[in-house]
């Protein structure tokens, strides 16, 4: 069974796509780690994510151990990773390691931007997550705040701005609802109720339980 999960920042899919998988009993994937992996991996070898080359060569040296680096869930390595993730070579450097996770037996749950329109076209059941920018930034916010890092709400709330702006406006794999996603806006739904409308969603459309 394969769950894609699409959505803006900050809108709950990363939630929702680790309690899936808990409850189905399958492996999950936070795509974003991948790029924010590749813009960390120039960032702190002194490099600029905007760079293209760089960028792409850094996504052809991708291996699974820069997951396991602290610094990606951080405010800096979601910036480097929008930038890189618009660029065509980076995503095809990271298409056959997403494939071969979502092709494992037994299935996967994965989450990003593009997962039901490229990685899984032909996943079970497709999620697009998503909320107003101002709930997802006042979410954000508290996570950082929550993680004991410093964050303005007006900084976060134009960080999402700008990032929405450029993950939807890209012409590679942009932020969009595939055809078939069922579109869940979490603006007025707590985690549990989020859940329970996602596993509602999947459970009908997959007959799994
Ligand atoms: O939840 P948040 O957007 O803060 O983080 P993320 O899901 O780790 O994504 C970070 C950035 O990676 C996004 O702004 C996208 O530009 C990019 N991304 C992507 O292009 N495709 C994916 N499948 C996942 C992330």
């Amino acid at each position: 069974m394969i769950i894609a999960l699409d959505g803006p920042a900050a809108s709950g899919k990363g939630t929702l796509a680790r309690r899936l998988a808990a409850h189905f009993d399958l492996p999950h994937l936070d795509s974003g780690l991948l790029y924010r992996a590749v813009g960390m991996a120039i960032a702190k070898d002194g490099g600029d994510p905007s760079d293209e080359a760089a960028a792409t060569a850094a996504a052809r040296r991708f291996t699974t151990d820069w997951l396991s680096d602290p610094d990606l869930r951080g405010d800096a390595a979601a910036r480097a990773a929008s930038q890189v993730a618009a660029m065509p070579g980076v995503r095809e450097a990271l298409v056959d390691f997403q494939r071969a996770f979502v092709g494992q037996p037994g299935g996967a749950v994965v989450d990003g931007r593009d997962i039901g329109t490229v990685i899984a076209p032909d996943a079970d059941a497709k999620l697009f997550v998503t909320a107003t920018v101002e709930v997802r930034a006042d979410r954000r916010f508290k996570e950082l705040l929550g993680r004991g890092q410093a964050a303005i709400y007006p900084d976060v709330l134009r960080d999402l701005r700008e990032r929405d702006e450029r993950d939807s406006r890209r012409t590679v794999a942009p932020l969009v609802p595939a055809e078939d996603a069922y579109v869940l806006d979490t603006s007025a739904l707590d985690a549990e109720q989020a859940f329970e409308a996602a596993l509602a969603f999947v459970v009908g459309k997959t007959g799994r339980r």
